[in-house]
């Protein structure tokens, strides 16, 4: 198979990881999720000591990059992050890491520091990557570019659900409100904020389920690639 390079980038809660994982599946490809990187970077800095408002300072943050070694593998087709040495499994998918990953997201020495990876990856594989920057800043060649997103209360309707088949004890409210308020936060940061690349495909799925939105996404990569 050729070797192409699908960017999907959009707003939390759109479906970017779960209909980008099954699309991987169907092609045959890699599925990069890139919001593990910036989560566990979060989770470090939560370690260390450091508040959600200090790793907003490059000055605080900064200075914990040159520790950090961050490996991504691939165990029966899911991605794994490797943080010094150790898998951090789930431990990144907590309420509070979300907010950490999204603070140090903003920090433009942090999306330095994880450029080269991300590039790397899919240089060498063909592969699926999802984030907020893929299209306009990681793979600005990519074949296919898809802005996926929903209304705010659908995504947030997704993500309670998930969250609460997941055993985790969460009102929609709040979900809904750090929903805003990471939407908010991602797309008016200075370093390079959530934006749809010009060259783009908008694919606004409020009104599609699971399915739906895979099978619309592998006719767009077929029309524009041939790959099936
Ligand atoms: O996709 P996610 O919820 O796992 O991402 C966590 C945070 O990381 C999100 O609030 C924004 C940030 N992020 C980013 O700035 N750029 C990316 N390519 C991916 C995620």
């Amino acid at each position: 198979m050729k070797h192409i390079n699908i960017a999907i980038d959009g707003p939390g809660g759109a479906g970017k990881s779960t209909i980008s994982k099954e699309v991987a599946r169907k092609l045959g490809i890699i599925y990069v999720d890139t919001g593990a990187l910036y989560r566990t970077i979060g989770y470090y800095a939560r370690e260390n000591g450091l508040s959600v408002e200090d790793v907003k300072v490059t000055e605080k943050i900064s200075p914990l990059l040159p520790s950090i070694t961050i490996e991504i593998k691939y165990i029966d087709g899911a991605q794994h992050v490797i943080l010094n040495g150790e898998d951090l499994g789930d431990k990144i998918r907590q309420p509070d890491i979300s907010m950490y990953a999204s603070a140090v997201s903003s920090v433009p020495a942090v999306r330095a520091f994880l450029l080269e990876t991300q590039k790397e990856l899919a240089r060498k594989n063909s592969v699926i990557m999802d984030g907020r920057d893929i299209g306009t800043v990681i793979l600005p060649d990519a074949d296919v570019k898809i802005f996926l997103t929903a209304s705010s209360e659908a995504r947030a309707t997704r993500r309670y659900n998930e969250l609460v088949a997941k055993g985790v004890e969460v009102k929609y409210e709040d979900v809904l409100s750090e929903m805003n308020a990471r939407d908010h936060a991602d797309s008016t940061r200075a370093a390079a904020p959530l934006k749809a690349a010009d060259d783009a495909i908008y694919f606004d799925n409020s009104e599609y389920d699971f399915q739906g939105s895979v099978d619309h996404i592998l006719n767009i990569i077929e029309e524009r690639t041939g790959v099936k």
